[in-house]
């Protein structure tokens, strides 16, 4: 008898040109403070670091999130019917398979803006789900317009899922820009939406600082790739990490700090460090429970439950397009 070994899924390549990095770059340097889009830290090794980060002890999120989707996939599922899975920001997709079991949907689309990760990630979930079609599209998901035209897609329901709290990752504006952009992605479709809550500063400054040094490691991989992908000059070691609870904002920020006054070079243009100036990487806004509420309503979504962890630490949040 011969076993089938699984079709590798395809992958549509959308990620942004590195003129349009530039671009972005050279707007980041002109904030104040400075400030790049969270999307810049994961290429292939700032993905690989991301998977650590998951790993810390101090790190609970990613854990007690699967816990929460393995012991309510089957509810999920329910609430979920038929339809496409589209997961935005999969990473790793370690997430994603209790829901596919649970629902058997007609096929997972997964988008992320590291196509090697991405790649990765639905090789091996296909060989776990080999009965599921799947499909990739590396891509920043904030600034697509449409799903690209796929049979996958055609004509089928889409059933959102963007796990992991990603979007703390962008300010309250950006954050309800892009849930109606999804809106728009999921062609009506509902979304399931998971965001950590805020927790005592003790706990989300270790979270964002681990004893390990991989969230120390994962901020300064972002000059790394500055000067690998767009031609920069940065000495990661004249920069220091740090992460804050910045508690009216409800959020960490994450920030390398330059440790000395430096000029740096992007791309042939010159631009000056000072001694304790911040370059943030990212914030992490956490959102309780009514504040997801007021987000979803404001962003055009009619929230309709929720499922947490024992602790009430996390939630999935089901979102429904309002009319
Ligand atoms: C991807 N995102 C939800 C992570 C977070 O918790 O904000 C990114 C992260 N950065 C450092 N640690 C985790």
């Amino acid at each position: 008898m011969t076993t089938q070994t699984p079709a590798r899924p395809q992958l549509i390549d959308l990620h942004p040109p590195s003129a349009d990095m530039h671009r972005l770059v050279r707007d980041g340097l002109q904030r104040e403070p400075r400030q790049l889009p969270a999307w810049f830290l994961y290429d292939s090794e700032g993905s690989r670091l991301f998977d650590q980060i998951c790993q810390q002890p101090e790190y609970s999120l990613t854990r007690t999130e699967i816990a929460l989707l393995e012991s309510s996939a089957e509810e999920m599922a329910q609430a979920m019917g038929s339809g496409v899975i589209v997961e935005f920001g999969a990473g790793s997709a370690r997430k994603v398979g209790p829901l596919l079991e649970a629902m058997r949907p007609s096929a997972y689309v997964a988008l992320d803006i590291s196509a090697d990760h991405l790649r990765q990630a639905t090789a091996a979930l296909q060989n776990q789900h080999p009965w599921l079609p799947m499909l990739g599209i590396c891509c920043d998901h904030s600034q697509l317009d449409a799903l690209p035209d796929h049979p996958l897609l055609r004509g089928k329901r889409r059933v959102g899922f963007f796990p992991g709290s990603s979007l703390g990752n962008f300010t309250r504006s950006e954050a309800i820009a892009l849930l109606r952009r999804f809106r728009q992605l999921l062609d009506g479709g509902p979304l399931l939406l998971g965001l950590d809550q805020p927790k005592t500063s003790a706990l989300m400054e270790a979270a964002y600082n681990d004893a390990a040094g991989i969230s120390a490691a994962f901020a300064h991989n972002l000059l790394h790739r500055l000067n690998n992908d767009l031609n920069a000059d940065f000495k990661p070691d004249a920069f220091g990490y740090e992460a804050v609870w910045q508690e009216p904002e409800n959020r960490v920020r994450m920030a390398l700090i330059s440790k000395r006054d430096q000029t740096v070079s992007v791309g042939g243009e010159a631009w000056a460090f000072h001694e304790g100036q911040p370059l943030v990487t990212e914030y992490s806004v956490k959102y309780s429970p009514e504040m997801a509420r007021d987000l979803a309503d404001e962003a055009g979504w009619r929230w309709c439950r929720r499922w947490h962890d024992p602790a009430d630490e996390l939630s999935l949040h089901w979102l429904e397009a309002a009319n």
